[in-house]
């Protein structure tokens, strides 16, 4: 399994662990994903979750393979990818990252529909999604010029300019650096500190906190989602692909 579970002190952890594809997300992990977030909202013990990867990487994002074989076919709302960032965003129980290495794509997306994010000096965050003949989803089109404004979203996004630890605190998409040994104790204290709170009010003040958008995010979300479906099929995100997996700058000169 490369997704693991464990619950203790009221907080269920989820890691990812596929180390040696740098813990690139497949179909199958997606949905281990979605199931673990479920399971942990449907569990009475469970208080919080806590999200985290790799002491040296948190996700090199989607599986670039898995990109390759979905190009011919349409990128459909039940996906387990659609399964995993609903349960995420719908998540009523609070979720807190731990971001070691770096969060690529959808490990940089997800972030922003968890609600604590904690991550070491030596993250770094990027959302290459232009660079790879693609364009933003899971409503990051939205949320990061909400959080960062537009102009530096726009940098971030068009060119692809990844996000260092220091900037990510000023782009206001992380809570704090902490020591990389120190990420993921600090995010269990952190989440383990619900288990002593009221749930039903955890619960409402979460609700309330996320309502003021929650309609704008499902409306964009759709949108980016038709975009990117077209764009996966794409020869510019094809000759990307391949440029990745043949170690090479990839050529985009002759596209119009
Ligand atoms: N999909 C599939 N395989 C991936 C992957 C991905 N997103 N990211 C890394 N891998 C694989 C590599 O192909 C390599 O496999 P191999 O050992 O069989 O050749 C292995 O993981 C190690 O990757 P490597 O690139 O050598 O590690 P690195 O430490 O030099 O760089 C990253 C790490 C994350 C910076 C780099 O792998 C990367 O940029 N990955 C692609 C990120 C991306 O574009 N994701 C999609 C976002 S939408």
């Amino acid at each position: 399994m490369s997704i693991k579970t464990e619950t203790a002190n009221g907080v269920a952890s989820v890691e990812i662990a596929r180390p040696e594809k740098k813990n690139a997300l497949t179909v199958a992990m997606y949905q281990q994903l979605a199931d673990a977030l479920n399971a942990a909202n449907a569990d009475a013990q469970v208080r919080a979750i806590v999200i985290h990867g790799q002491p040296d990487i948190f996700t090199a994002g989607n599986d670039l393979e898995d990109f390759m074989k979905q190009a011919s076919r349409e990128h459909g709302m039940d996906a387990p990818v659609f399964q995993f960032m609903r349960a995420l965003s719908g998540s009523e129980k609070p979720v807190v990252a731990a971001v070691n290495g770096a969060a690529v794509g959808i490990g940089t997306t997800m972030l922003m529909h968890c609600d604590l994010v904690y991550c070491s000096d030596n993250a770094m965050f990027s959302m290459p999604f232009v660079t790879l003949g693609l364009c933003p989803e899971f409503a990051s089109s939205l949320l990061l010029p909400l959080t960062a404004g537009y102009h530096r979203a726009a940098e971030k996004l068009l060119l692809s300019e990844p996000i260092s630890a220091e900037e990510a605190i000023e782009m206001r998409i992380v809570n704090r650096i902490l020591p990389p040994k120190e990420v993921l104790a600090h995010a269990k204290r952190q989440a383990a500190r619900f288990a002593q709170l009221p749930p039903s009010s955890v619960r409402e003040t979460k609700r309330l906190l996320r309502a003021g958008w929650k309609s704008s995010i499902e409306k964009t979300i759709g949108e980016e989602s038709q975009a990117f479906g077209r764009l996966l099929s794409s020869p510019e995100a094809k000759e990307a692909f391949a440029a990745f997996f043949e170690r090479r700058k990839p050529d985009f000169s002759r596209f119009a």
